[in-house]
């Protein structure tokens, strides 16, 4: 069996950047019809551009998915977009600036946690039911390798996506018998521009101390393991959270 979406429709948030534009090419690369979301529509727009310019079929959503209302109404352009729902990436995230818990804001707590926690579980709300109407599908939440440790000054992120992987082993039992599988990446240091948002300078210190492979990852690693784990060829799988962090948290 090969990966392959020809007749599936995909969803992917936090499409217009990053990891989430990688899945969401990879996607239609591999014959699905893919609803490519974002807080950024214009980014989102680039991301179909991209896509349509390779030969694939897709269209873009502006969502906010720390909202209810937003969230459902993205999954309904799906459905009515596209007639149906496969499989998912629920991959839209930020980062607050690093500092001691004592010093976070609730502000930046709110919305670390509301978009990378609390919108996680409201895509999944969304979905599952639509995944179910045409007998299963896949998802794939993105949760990190600060889901397994804890990174020093990112209270709201760890905490955050901890939790994704946590939500992530609920909904793989809740569906099981229901055909939906659910499962988490937790991805180390991607080149994207959240890191350097978050890193700076410091990202190539990071690859020379912290990663065995001695490279930093690339989007598509993330996204050739996201399509992996919503095909027929990971059917067996559910409830995982799956590192790719060039063996950092293989040990010291
Ligand atoms: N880059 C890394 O090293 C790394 C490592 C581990 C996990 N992650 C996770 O991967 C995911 C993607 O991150 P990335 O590195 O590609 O970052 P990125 O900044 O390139 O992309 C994130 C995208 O999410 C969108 N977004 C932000 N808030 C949103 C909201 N409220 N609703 C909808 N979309 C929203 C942004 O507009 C952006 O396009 C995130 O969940 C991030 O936490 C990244």
């Amino acid at each position: 069996m090969t990966v392959e979406f020809h007749g599936k429709v995909a969803l992917v948030t936090g499409a217009g950047s990053g990891i989430g534009a990688a899945t969401a090419l990879r996607f239609a690369g591999l014959g699905a019809q893919v609803v490519v979301a974002d807080l950024d529509v214009a980014a989102a727009g680039r991301t179909v551009a991209a896509i349509e310019a390779a030969g694939g079929t897709a269209a873009a959503f502006g969502v906010d998915v720390r909202f209810a209302d937003q969230v459902e109404a993205m999954v309904r352009f799906v459905v009515e977009r596209f007639g149906r729902l496969d499989v998912a990436h629920n991959n839209a995230g930020v980062d607050a600036p690093h500092r001691p818990l004592a010093d976070v804001s609730e502000e930046e707590w709110d919305l670390t946690t509301g978009v990378d926690l609390k919108g996680v579980w409201l895509c999944m709300r969304a979905e599952i039911p639509e995944m179910i109407r045409v007998g299963g599908g896949a998802i794939v939440n993105t949760s990190s390798a600060a889901g397994l440790i804890g990174v020093t000054g990112a209270a709201p992120y760890c905490a955050a996506k901890h939790g994704v992987i946590g939500l992530t082993k609920v909904a793989a039992l809740d569906y099981a018998r229901q055909g939906v599988r659910v499962n988490a990446v937790c991805p180390g240091l991607i080149a994207t521009p959240l890191v350097t948002a978050v890193l700076g300078d410091a990202v190539q210190q990071f690859v020379d101390t912290r990663i065995p492979m001695g490279r930093i990852g690339q989007p598509i690693d993330v996204a050739d393991a996201v399509t992996w784990l919503c095909s027929d060829d990971a059917g067996f799988i559910t409830g995982v959270a799956l590192t790719m962090d060039g063996g950092g948290l293989a040990g010291l």
